[in-house]
């Protein structure tokens, strides 16, 4: 009997490591992770990306959403990256990815330039992880030093990048089920909607807040009346599909002013002002606290960042280095890389400023 309860005990330890194993293997990111091999890759990225950014300042919130999408869609492993082969369904033709995503081009010079310094050492994935840090630094947010050492995938999943990426209409209970699948909560979820405080949206996005809000013929009640006109005129009903500021304050920036900006009805989007304007909300009381203090909501997007950049990760022997990061590595041999150009939509009309 007592050799009986030794053995189940012993069963139960296994059960116990094997099934808490897996979860630390996974956390095994580190920021030195690169000490040896690739000490000057945070230099190096930084270069490409303040360089871009001079001539584009909108490609540092372009980086980060492209971070974000990666990591959403089966983990932070660079598979929003690979293009569409004989093998893969490319995540960029995704719904909300379509048409929208910028920065793949970007992601391939920072490639190229950390191939040249540290050949086949450097992953996709963490190149978009440290573009990130890197953005929110020259956007004008927070530094933090990046947890590393993820693996790039070798498949991509563009049915899953339609379910999990959650949408502009969504209401305030459908994005926290969309951040808790990532493991992530509502604090996490007005964090990193603060990154909407830069870049910009398309009109389509907004047609119906402006002018039939969910059937109604009206537009969204949730929406500051001279904001509203002025969003009307960059959007006309029926016209073309033109490029609107998140931040019509500091619209390059990341600061707290898009929390006051949620405070005053102007949220751009309908899952930026259901976290403000959704009666009783938990939310409401985290966007006032970020509203006020600017170091309390970049502490929190610090933490959320690192949070959300380790959702997924591959690690250890799984997955791989990309060699180009469009391609899974037996592919690229396949393919002439030099004449693959990322099929990125960048060549968009200039902004109207609000
Ligand atoms: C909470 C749910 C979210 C929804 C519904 C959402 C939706 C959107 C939409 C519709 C756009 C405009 C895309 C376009 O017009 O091409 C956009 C842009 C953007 N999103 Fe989000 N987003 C969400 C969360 C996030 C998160 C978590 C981040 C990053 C941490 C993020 C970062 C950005 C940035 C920086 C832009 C501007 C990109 C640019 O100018 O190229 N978003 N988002």
């Amino acid at each position: 009997m007592k050799s009986f309860h030794l053995t189940v005990t012993a069963l139960c330890c296994v059960v116990v490591v094997l099934g808490v194993l897996p979860l630390s293997l996974d956390a095994q990111l580190d920021p030195s992770f690169y000490r040896d091999t690739c000490p000057r890759v945070h230099s190096i990225v930084r270069e490409v990306v303040r360089n871009v950014s001079k001539k584009d300042p909108r490609m540092l919130a372009s980086l980060i959403r492209l971070h974000f999408h990666d990591c959403f869609v089966q983990g932070c492993d660079a598979s929003v990256l690979l293009n569409n082969t004989a093998t893969i369904e490319s995540e960029q033709q995704a719904l909300p990815n379509n048409n929208s995503l910028r920065g793949l081009d970007v992601v391939n010079d920072i490639k190229t330039a950390v191939e040249k310094a540290c050949p086949g050492v450097v992953s996709c994935a963490d190149i978009l992880t440290l573009a990130s840090e890197i953005s929110s630094v020259l956007g004008g947010g927070p530094d933090w030093k990046v947890p590393l050492g993820r693996r790039d995938s070798l498949t991509a999943n563009r049915n899953l990048a339609n379910q999990n990426l959650p949408a502009p209409f969504f209401n305030l209970s459908r994005l926290k089920s969309a951040f808790a699948v990532q493991g992530l909560d509502t604090t996490d979820l007005v964090a990193l909607s603060g990154a909407h405080t830069f870049g910009r949206a398309h009109c389509n996005f907004i047609l119906d807040r402006l002018y039939n809000f969910s059937g109604t013929g009206k537009p969204d009640p949730t929406l500051d009346t001279t904001y509203l006109q002025q969003l009307r005129q960059i959007c006309p009903n029926g016209g073309p599909n033109n490029l609107v500021n998140f931040d019509p304050v500091t619209p390059d920036k990341i600061d707290r002013v898009y929390f006051s900006n949620l405070q005053v009805k102007k949220g751009l989007l309908q899952s930026d002002q259901e976290l403000f304007s959704t009666p009783g909300a938990d939310t409401i009381p985290i966007v006032n606290r970020f509203s006020s203090d600017q170091k309390v909501f970049f502490d929190a997007f610090e933490a959320s960042m690192i949070k959300m950049g380790n959702i997924g990760v591959l690690t250890g022997k799984k997955g791989e280095i990309r060699k180009h990061c469009n391609f899974v590595n037996k592919k690229s041999v396949e393919v002439d890389i030099a004449s693959v150009a990322s099929e990125e939509s960048s060549t968009e009309g200039m902004v109207t400023s609000i």
